[in-house]
């Protein structure tokens, strides 16, 4: 066996065009995983055993004990599944959701995705977890680490625990470049995700859409295939990235640019969510910290959004009150 295969995560990886650097993979008992997720750093953590009693997940055991409630599927023409709001499609003339959503069973959903070709739409179920799910998966989800991630909620001051989201994709779907408003142990079931992660401090390199537009919280960036062009400042981000495999969780701070992909290695990937709301703000240092610059940035882009009432008339007001003056 060659020195390469030997690694789970030695993929085949293609260069981004931008450089990265490799996110720390260290264990919950190195008190430097601590210290990352106290300063808002992702780390990868290889032992939370946060999902260890879900490990046997696949789509035949998810099939038979998962109930037979609806889950909600994103399905896209090609390999992008950017979110977006549709309560915010009014602001936008002919905007077109990128991807479509469908509600089906669970046995719905295999069959699509085992039938699915390439070149042919792809699926990405994307489903909140709650308690209409069959015994056995409740039982694996009263098992999660629940102790490891309250004592991180509580020594972190995250908020509350807004939900656990179910994401069952097929390999080479892709979550475009976004960031969200919450914080995040992204939990890795089976099969293998890849990462790249941008701090909230490179806002600026990655052109996110207006906050009224059904794309908020999304880069314009294409980070596979940049137009420089259009976004110059794309040329300075600097990223970090990680592979994600069985087990491992990913702290995904507030506010930080993750650009997701599934990886080939059983056809599709599973992987669960656990977001928390942002803790109750502490005493304000100057200067400020970049995610509460994006945090005010976007509390002012909305107030002028709303006093404004029409999104045609935003681009004229954000640059008349700062070229030649800011800029
Ligand atoms: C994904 O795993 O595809 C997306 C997860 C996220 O954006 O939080
Ligand atoms: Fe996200």
């Amino acid at each position: 066996m060659t020195e390469k295969s030997k690694d789970p995560r030695s993929f085949d990886l293609k260069q981004y065009s931008f450089p990265t650097e490799q996110i720390p993979r260290l264990s919950i008992n190195d008190p430097e995983a601590d210290r990352r997720i106290s300063k808002a750093l992702p780390v990868v953590l290889t032992d939370t055993n946060l999902v260890t009693s879900a490990l046997h997940w696949d789509l035949d055991y998810l099939s038979k004990n998962i109930g037979d409630g609806e889950f909600v599927v994103h399905i896209s023409k090609n390999k992008n599944f950017q979110y977006c709001d549709d309560k915010k499609s009014v602001n936008v003339k002919d905007f077109r959701m990128p991807t479509e959503k469908q509600d089906m069973k669970f046995s719905e959903f295999v069959e699509k995705l085992h039938s699915a070709k390439p070149g042919e739409d792809r699926l990405y179920l994307q489903q909140i977890l709650h308690d209409t799910v069959g015994k056995r998966v409740i039982s694996d989800f009263l098992g999660f680490n629940w102790h490891w991630v309250t004592r991180q909620q509580k020594t972190n001051n995250f908020g509350e625990m807004t939900s656990n989201l179910l994401l069952i994709g097929m390999e080479g779907n892709v979550t475009p470049g976004h960031y969200d408003e919450q914080e995040n142990f992204f939990s890795q079931v089976r099969g293998y995700k890849r990462f790249v992660l941008f701090p909230p401090s490179q806002f600026a390199c990655m052109y996110p859409y207006p906050i009224y537009h059904p794309c908020d919280r999304q880069s314009q960036v294409d980070f596979d295939n940049p137009d420089f062009t259009q976004f110059p400042k794309f040329k300075e981000a600097c990223g970090m990235e990680a592979v994600v495999g069985p087990g491992d969780v990913l702290y995904i701070p507030m506010y930080w640019w993750h650009h997701v992909q599934s990886l080939p290695s059983h056809g599709y990937t599973i992987s669960v969510t656990f977001w928390y709301k942002a803790g109750q703000a502490e005493k304000i240092e100057y200067p400020l910290k970049p995610q509460q610059k994006v945090a005010m940035m976007r509390n002012i882009e909305k107030m002028i959004h709303q006093a404004l009432n029409n999104p045609s008339e935003m681009p004229e007001f954000m640059s008349s009150m700062t070229l030649g003056r800011y800029t």
